[in-house]
Parts: structure tokens; C-alpha cells; sequence
């Protein structure tokens, strides 16, 4: 890890200011008590304590959440939005509720700005092929960054290739931070679009929204923020970032597979054409042409997944009752505590990103000489889990320079003595390749 100070980057460390202390009455989460609410932490992988550190890739579910869906299949098990009778109308009121639920965790103006998705990937999808086929056309550029998950860059790749598009990408310098500058300088493109990351999943860098936001309005294009490794981590305000889309996953953020949001605009959403057809999403359908429902259910065609609305719905609302400034200063706390530990514990570890106040809870790494293939193997030995491989960032490995990397993501659950195990686990693996 490059120490920040003295990096000639340092002028270029610009991201989200660390969350203060957190003002909440109730002061830090307690993370250990709160394991007692996922289920799955009781299991005990090679007779060891489950130790998780995966969470950038699924985080566990609570109980509320499994029996949320449980209790829909169990009680009120029933279509949406077509039934006149009583589990029905039930059906229809609780996956309604959800939207309002999840509206309220990110301050969305509306609920009828909440799209159901299947997974953020889906929402980019949504947004490319809906949104991107109106506006996009020969020439236009659209300003990615290099340290993208695939679900964000290649379906704007798909557009490019399809409309005769322009992609451009915003560097990073090796701490894992975008260059702004090279950004303003993409900006005289006039692109139509910017898209990128809140969150990298990879690096865990923290990107400046509201002010990329601001630079690429002033410059006259509309922004996707891809915000599925922040909501489930830091307090998300979609109004004060004021991007123009902003897409998540539920099965990061405590909830269910399957379930995805987009968040639009609402005169965006309206002006734009249905991204799958059949029922649900048409008001009045003819032999040869149908009039469109309203959003949000114009891009919800088909029977949904009723349960993982249900199931997302009561994440959010438990994630709001934590409390989303006290989640970050935990996994701040997280983050600063391994950057610390893992150099002095583990020789010869490699650290990639920035430090803990600009970082969410991620953090990858390699140990000399070992594939993390070898390592994220050999920790499961211990019960520890981490994430190996390119984490569906291949550019983003490319522009480090490297093959492969190890990664450890934390939630809400996730303890110091996890990070220990973490150490432990690594020391172990050194041990069986003899390093
Ligand atoms: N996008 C998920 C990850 O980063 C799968 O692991």
C-alpha cells in the first residue's frame, strides 16, 4: 500500500471525507451481539468458526429477512397486482411496502423511483439497453473508469459497439484513486454519459460522487452510479449526490438473491421505453400495439420475485435501524485495524488501495510467491473465507499489473477477532508453503 502523504498522487486523495464519530445516541454498532442475528455464523466449516469475510460478493442474511420470505410463501403466498382477494391484496401491499422501504434507506424522492431489478447488473442492463439505445448515437462518448466491475462496463462496451460509441476511461493512480483531472479533461468530449463505481469491490476506494456528479452536469451529461458495494456500507443520499441513476443489489446488502434496484429520475424513467415486454408492465394491450403502464411497473414485466422484494425490503429497513453512519465508522474501524495488523503479522503481505478514510470495507491482497487460488483454499481450512481471483474487475488487475488478488470484505457482523482469524489464517498458509 502506498502511504497516501507522500504520494505524488496526494493531491488527487480526494474522496468521501471520513464519517465522523459517530453521533449516534447509541454509539458504536456491536458487531458481536449483532452475529447472533445471521443464522448461518452458528455453522462450523472443517469444525472451525465461520469466519466471513465475503461480503463484497454476498453478504449473509438475517432472520427477519429469511422469515420476511418465509412468511410470504407460508401466508400469503400469491400474484401481485391481480388478485382481488385477501392473501392477494396482502401480496400486493407488502412487495408495494418494500419499495417505500428501500426508498427510505437511500432518501429516493419517491417510491415509484424504486425499480425491481434482478441485481445491479440488471439495472446497468436496463439503463444501456432502454436509456442508452435512445441516447446514445455515433461518436457520442460515454466516460467509464478503469476500475469498474464487468457489470459496468460491458454493457456500455454492447452500446458502443452497437451504436458506433466512443468509451473513454477515467485512470487511477496506484493507490486506487480516479484521476479527476484526466476526468476534466475527458469531459470536453461532452459525453452523454459518466458511469462508475461508488464503491470499488475491488479496492474498496471511495469515489467522490457529488462532485464527479457536478463536473459531468456542468459538462452536460447525465451519471449512473453503480452503488453496489455502498448502500449495504455508508449512509447514500441519492438527492444530495445527484446523480441521474443509481443501481444496487439486495443479496450485498443483507437481502435476498434476486432482487436488484435501479433508481432513476423520475422524468428519465418516464421518457423511457420498456426494457422487457408482457404483463404487468402495459396499461391496455391491442393486437398490434399496447399503451405502457407507469413506472416503476413499466420495467417490471413478467411475475416478479414477490418474496425477494419482501425480503429486501425488511434489509433495508434493518440496515436503517442500525444506522448507516455507525455501519461505516465500524468498517472504518475494521479497515484501519487490518492495514495496521495484516504488514506486522504477515510478512511480505501486499496491500491494494487506499487508506481506511477514504476505503469501504475491502480489503485485497497477495502474499508473495502464493496464488490466492492456494490461499483463499487454505484459509477455508481455518473457516476463514475470502474471495480470490479478478473479482470481475480483469482491466482493473491489468492496470496493477497483476494476475490475480485475495480479497477480505466485511458487513455489519464482521468483528476484530475475525481480522485476527484472518492473520492467523494467513500465517498458516505461509507455514504449509514453507515461506
Ligand atoms: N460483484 C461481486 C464481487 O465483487 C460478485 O465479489
Amino acid at each position: 500500500m502506498t502511504d497516501l502523504a507522500t504520494s505524488p498522487a496526494a493531491d488527487l486523495a480526494h474522496a468521501a471525507a471520513p464519517a465522523p464519530a459517530s453521533a449516534d445516541p447509541r454509539g458504536p454498532l456491536d458487531a458481536r451481539a449483532l452475529a447472533a442475528d445471521f443464522p448461518i455464523l452458528a455453522q462450523r466449516p472443517h469444525g472451525k468458526r465461520l469466519v466471513y469475510l465475503d461480503s463484497a460478493a454476498t453478504s449473509q442474511k438475517p432472520t427477519v429477512v429469511i422469515e420476511a420470505m418465509d412468511g410470504y410463501y407460508r401466508e400469503y403466498n400469491a400474484n401481485v397486482h391481480r388478485a382481488i382477494y385477501e392473501i392477494g391484496e396482502r401480496a400486493t401491499q407488502e412487495y408495494e411496502a418494500a419499495r417505500v422501504k428501500v426508498a427510505r434507506l437511500i432518501n429516493a424522492p419517491a417510491a415509484h423511483e424504486i425499480v425491481w431489478t434482478r441485481n445491479a447488473t440488471e439495472a446497468v442492463n436496463l439503463v444501456a439497453y432502454s436509456w442508452g439505445r435512445r441516447n446514445i448515437g455515433p461518436g457520442d462518448a460515454i466516460v467509464l473508469t478503469e476500475m469498474e466491475h464487468h457489470a459496468n462496463l460491458v454493457p456500455w462496451q454492447i452500446l458502443a459497439q452497437e451504436v458506433d460509441g466512443d468509451l473513454e476511461f477515467i485512470p487511477i493512480t496506484d493507490d486506487g484513486l480516479l484521476r479527476l483531472d484526466v476526468f476534466e479533461v475527458l469531459l470536453r468530449l461532452r459525453p452523454k454519459l459518466v458511469a462508475f463505481t461508488h464503491v470499488s469491490n475491488t479496492l474498496g476506494t471511495i469515489n467522490p460522487v457529488r462532485e464527479m456528479v457536478e463536473m459531468a452536469h456542468a459538462a452536460g451529461a447525465l451519471v449512473l452510479v453503480d452503488g453496489a458495494q455502498a448502500v449495504p456500507h455508508l449512509p447514500v443520499d441519492v438527492q444530495a449526490l445527484g446523480a441521474d441513476f443509481y443501481v444496487f443489489s439486495g443479496h450485498k446488502m443483507l437481502g435476498p438473491t434476486g432482487s436488484g434496484v435501479l433508481w432513476g429520475r423520475r422524468e428519465l424513467l418516464d421518457a423511457m421505453p420498456p426494457f422487457m415486454a408482457g404483463g404487468d408492465m402495459i396499461r391496455e394491450v391491442k393486437l398490434r400495439r399496447s399503451e405502457y403502464n407507469d413506472v416503476p411497473w413499466k420495467f417490471e414485466a413478467g411475475t416478479p420475485d414477490i418474496s425477494a422484494a419482501i425480503g429486501l425490503g425488511v434489509a433495508a429497513d434493518y440496515l436503517r435501524d442500525l444506522g448507516m453512519d455507525r455501519v461505516r465508522e465500524h468498517e472504518r474501524e475494521l479497515v484501519a485495524y487490518a492495514l495496521d495488523l495484516l504488514p506486522r503479522e504477515v510478512p511480505g503481505i501486499a496491500l491494494y488501495g487506499p487508506s481506511a478514510d477514504l476505503r469501504g470495507g475491502v480489503i485485497a491482497f497477495n502474499l508473495p510467491a502464493i496464488h490466492p487460488h492456494d490461499v483463499a483454499q487454505i484459509l477455508d481450512r481455518s473457516g476463514v473465507c475470502v474471495r480470490a481471483g479478478h473479482h470481475c474487475t480483469m482491466p482493473l488487475h491489468e492496470r496493477l499489473d497483476l494476475a490475480a488478488t485475495a480479497r477480505a470484505s466485511f458487513s455489519v457482523f464482521t468483528t476484530r477477532d475475525d481480522i485476527d482469524a484472518l492473520a492467523a489464517g494467513l500465517r498458516e498458509v505461509q507455514r504449509v508453503f514453507g515461506v
